[in-house]
């Protein structure tokens, strides 16, 4: 079986979160299913630059009045097709936003042109000797292309589309559907017109095939007014096609074992050996060597992730003897505040602002709890990443948080299966709660060890969610 996955992110060429990792591991996954992935992304800078070797396979004359080139490479047994059309994607800055931080003005056409080509790659002989069985795509950039795919030749492809994160849904006014090269009746209900402008998420939800997110309980919960985001009244009228799929991770990128990025390999029998994982983040943060737990946090640093939470709970961590190490980048208000902590706490608290890959992986390998706070979680990554690595999640209880991490109640603890903390309410008041049960646990070191060594061994792998994937995908096609 061939799928053409589309997505504006692939980690390790480009990556603004959780999308480009999913994006860059799912497809080996998929492999001892027989099944083959073609992964197409826009040139961008950094992708054009980081592909050594690629080969043209395919253009278009006329892509939204420039022309563009689809070339083919492979980096990290990935399959890739890059979408080369410099008009669009030459640019300074990162994937969606210029370089002072605002969003392309014309966003709406350089994902557009992803989308459209994506189903002309689909339906037509756009690279000789190739089409694939089905399209998947991810998130709002990429959807328009069961749009696309349903007014043009590959009308009967079926067409799988994952909602990453629902509260970013590509609107945009009304005067863009004239641009968008879409007969007049998709300006409709059916298509993507959403309370008089045009939604690309909301064209794609109505039109493909299957719809997955990225956890059973947030495809639970975007069904309600509260998760929704507007959206919960048509994913309702499709709830049949709808199903969750929780994520899982690189386990190659991510393996406590062999991590470059790491002073000291451990893995669950050598436990003791993170010390110098320890060490090594309290000297890159600037904190006392001193005993007590420290929590770190790698995030963006926005309202969905309840860093606003974690800016309020930093003087109770340093009271209970507790340490904080921080990496994000975000909101400009929230990066203040959790700087102001840190100047308040020098030598208990540091943060580090800014995307940092290597030092994201020893933070794992060398804090005893990640928190994340988050007010929604489509899945997390991070509490997978931690369980991993035997840094104990502390998490809100949503969506996918809710999944994969075990709370650490009375039961859980007695039947040795607890991995973290959870959460709810999620306030102020709730975290301060859960890192208070995390103090008493860390108390007790056999009771941490143990909640270490059951989340090192739980399966974050990506081979159950791949085989869901693959069986979604036979089902569509045998529905034909
Ligand atoms: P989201 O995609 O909503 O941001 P996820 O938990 O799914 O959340 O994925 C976030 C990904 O980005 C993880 O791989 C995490 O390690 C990484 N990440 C987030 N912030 C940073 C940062 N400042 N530096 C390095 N990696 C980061
Ligand atoms: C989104 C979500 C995150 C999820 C990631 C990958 O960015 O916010 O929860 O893990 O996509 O699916």
């Amino acid at each position: 079986m061939n799928i053409l996955s589309v997505a504006s992110e692939v980690y390790p060429l480009v990556k603004t979160g959780g999308l480009a990792d999913v994006v860059g591991a799912l497809p080996a996954a998929l492999v001892p299913h027989g099944i083959r992935t073609r992964t197409l992304v826009p040139g961008y800078p950094a992708v054009l630059h980081k592909l050594k070797k690629k080969h043209k396979v395919g253009s278009f004359d006329d892509l939204f009045g420039h022309p563009a080139t689809v070339l083919a490479a492979e980096i990290n047994g990935l399959d890739l097709l890059v979408l080369d059309q410099p008009a669009l994607y030459a640019r300074d800055g990162g994937p969606y936003l210029d370089p002072t931080g605002r969003d392309y003005p014309d966003n709406f056409r350089r994902f557009a042109a992803l989308s459209l080509a994506a189903a002309e790659i689909a339906g037509d002989n756009i690279i000789p000797g190739w089409k694939p069985d089905l399209v998947h795509v991810h998130d709002w950039q990429t959807a328009l292309t069961p749009v696309y795919m349903h007014f043009g030749s590959a009308r009967n492809m079926p067409t799988v589309m994952t909602i990453h994160n629902i509260a970013f849904q590509g609107q945009f006014g009304a005067s863009v559907f004239a641009e968008l090269a879409l007969p007049p009746e998709a300006f409709s209900m059916q298509f993507v017109e959403y309370y008089g402008d045009v939604g690309f998420l909301k064209g794609g939800l109505q039109t493909a095939t299957a719809i997955t997110t990225v956890s059973p309980s947030y495809a639970q919960e975007i069904l309600t007014p509260e998760f929704g985001m507007g959206m919960e009244g048509l994913l309702s009228s499709r709830v049949a096609s709808l199903t969750g799929i929780v994520n899982g991770i690189d386990a190659d990128a991510w393996d406590p074992e062999t991590d470059p990025h790491i002073m000291e390999h451990y893995g669950p029998a050598t436990i003791k050996r993170r010390v110098a994982n320890r060490r090594a983040l309290e000297e890159r943060f600037g904190l006392e060597n001193s005993p007590g737990p420290i929590f770190c946090v790698i995030s963006r640093l926005t309202w969905q992730k309840g860093m606003d939470l974690l800016a309020e709970v930093t003087d109770d961590i340093v009271a209970l003897g507790g340490k904080l190490v921080i990496l994000g980048s975000g909101d400009a208000a929230l990066e203040g505040a959790l700087l102001a902590a840190a100047s308040r706490h020098r030598g208990h608290i540091g943060m580090v602002t800014g995307y940092d890959e290597p030092l994201s992986h020893l933070m794992q390998a060398g804090a005893d709890a990640i928190i994340i706070p988050s007010r929604f979680e489509p899945c997390g990554l991070t509490q997978l990443y931690g369980l991993r690595y035997g840094c104990v999640p502390i998490v809100a209880r949503t969506g996918g948080l809710t999944d994969t991490v075990i709370d650490a109640n009375e039961a859980a603890l007695s039947a040795k299966v607890a991995t973290g903390f959870q959460f709810r309410p999620v306030t102020a008041d709730g975290l301060r709660l859960a890192i208070r049960r995390a103090f008493r646990a860390y108390s007790e070191p056999k009771v941490w060890a143990r909640m270490q060594n059951q989340g090192m061994k739980s399966d974050v792998s990506w081979a159950k969610s791949a085989e869901r994937y693959a069986s979604l995908y036979s089902a569509l096609l045998a529905k034909g």
